[in-house]
């Protein structure tokens, strides 16, 4: 779908009341998942008492309460109680072989088996993945591996600093950069500020420059008002728009913001935690052919396997990692680059380009994308609509992270809208789909004609305890 198209669609659906499912029809729904998921309801309240909050992420499917699950196997997952699922949380983009693909995890036990997980020294794998990566991505030139994306995102914008001398980092509001002290800014939603965290001084964002997407005034602004305040050393963006594509950006965006750091001499970060090897083994970068000189990558380059996440990009620049005290950037982590998540990176890398698992996590969203629009248009009075980026697929029910700050009722307005699309994302959970945050899937190349026919009949199922108006 066109920009211009999500935007008048986004629109449309801001421009109209949400559509609630009735009070007794929700009701049983919140019975049903009650008495389907008795097993991982118990680990929940157990877990409350040890684990704050009783999950692990702050982003994790938490309402009513989290499902504990048990196995996943190609686009399924089972919880512990039993349930399955098609799933297109694909454990919020790493999975795109499939979950528990054996070629890939037979190479893993035997290196588990034979060599041990670590030794802290420098192992073989870490050239093979470094390699494989380079083959790939077209703005890298070299490598470092890290634990996490949230790690290599706060290395990347060091990086930058240290290599122009300058002071400022451009965040686009909206993006989702990890959960370092800088970059919880403006996430999500656009304009929010530090609203998301407590814990942070607010000094920590006094060289942080908050951009709204898509506003090239602003923009060009930043880089010139920032030019005697210590200049901007870098911009870092989500290519494919912030909350990978919940944000779409215009066409012409990445290419100004190209422009605009080549004008500046400033770094154009590309965070392709999400887009690297999933919207094509090139990356955003490759995709759209505008090089950055910085990329940041994580979670698929080790495809579920832990310890996930590198900064990349020129030599030039990446060269500030190396050289004597007082010279170099420092980044390194205990447990990064180990052998285990190193020869996942080079297998799963490789298992993709033999098996063209993007093209085939294609062409399945491409068919989802527009049967799930078809269903809608039944229901046109809704709304609803779906668009994808490659195997990145969003869908938008009420658009609660596109409502603008400005208006005054805008936080009710947001609540009230998130609340509508938990309550479907709770529907569409009890029958058997898992979606991230009710808004989002991701699809894998298992995905098939029979994920597809129960996927929509999940959806049918959901319209159909939505009152025709
Ligand atoms: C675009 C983007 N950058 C960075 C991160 C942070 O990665 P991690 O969760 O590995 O710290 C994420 C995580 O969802 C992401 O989507």
């Amino acid at each position: 779908m066109e920009y211009q198209d999500i935007l008048s669609k986004r629109k449309e659906i801001l421009s109209r009341p949400v559509h609630p499912i009735p009070a007794d029809k929700l009701a049983s729904e919140r019975k049903l998942y009650y008495e389907q998921n008795k097993r991982s309801l118990e680990i929940f309240e157990k877990a409350k008492s040890i684990i704050p909050g009783g999950v692990q992420h702050n982003l994790s499917q938490n309402k009513p309460f989290p499902l504990a699950m048990d196995r996943g196997k190609g686009y399924k997952v089972w919880d512990v109680d039993g349930n399955v699922y098609i799933d297109y949380l694909m454990c919020g983009a790493p999975i795109i072989l499939g979950h528990s693909y054996e070629p890939l995890d037979e190479k893993i036990i035997e290196i588990i088996r034979e060599k041990g997980p670590a030794s802290g020294l420098t192992s073989e794998y870490e050239l093979l993945a470094a390699q494989e990566i380079i083959n790939h991505m077209p703005g890298v030139e070299m490598v470092r591996f890290l634990q996490s994306g949230t790690e290599a995102d706060m290395a990347a914008i060091r990086i930058a600093r240290a290599f122009t001398g300058k002071l400022k980092i451009i965040k686009i509001g909206g993006s989702y950069h990890g959960w370092s002290d800088q970059m919880v800014y403006s996430i999500h939603i656009p304009g929010t500020g530090s609203l998301e965290s407590k814990g942070i001084p607010a000094e920590c964002f006094a060289h942080i420059i908050d951009v709204a997407p898509n506003d090239f005034d602003a923009l060009e602004k930043a880089f010139k008002d920032n030019k005697d305040k210590g200049g901007v050393a870098g911009i870092i963006v989500e290519p494919i728009g912030g909350e990978s594509g919940a944000h779409p950006v215009h066409p012409d965006w990445n290419k100004t913001i190209r422009k605009l750091c080549d004008q500046h001499e400033s770094l154009l970060i590309f965070d392709e935690v999400v887009t690297g090897f999933r919207l094509d083994m090139g990356g955003a970068q490759k995709y759209y052919n505008i090089m950055p000189d910085l990329t940041v990558l994580g979670k698929i380059i080790t495809h579920g396997y832990p310890s996930s996440g590198a900064v990349a990009g020129r030599k030039d620049v990446m060269s500030a990692c190396s050289g004597g005290l007082g010279e170099k950037v420092f980044v390194g982590g205990t447990l990064a680059a180990n052998p285990i998540s190193m020869a996942a990176c080079y297998y799963a890398l490789k298992l993709m380009v033999e098996h063209d698992a993007v093209g085939k996590a294609t062409a399945y969203a491409n068919r989802i994308t527009k049967a799930l629009n078809d269903l809608f248009a039944t229901r046109s009075e809704l709304g609803f609509f779906v668009y994808n980026f490659g195997p990145i697929i969003h869908y938008m029910t009420t658009a609660f992270f596109s409502f603008n700050l400005t208006q005054p009722d805008a936080f009710t307005q947001i609540l009230t809208r998130k609340q509508v699309a938990d309550d479907y994302q709770l529907v569409t959970m009890t029958h058997g789909l898992c979606t991230l945050a009710g808004t989002r899937m991701y699809t894998c190349m298992q995905h098939d004609d029979e994920a597809l026919k129960k996927t929509l009949e999940i959806w049918e199922y959901l319209l159909s305890l939505i009152p025709k108006s």
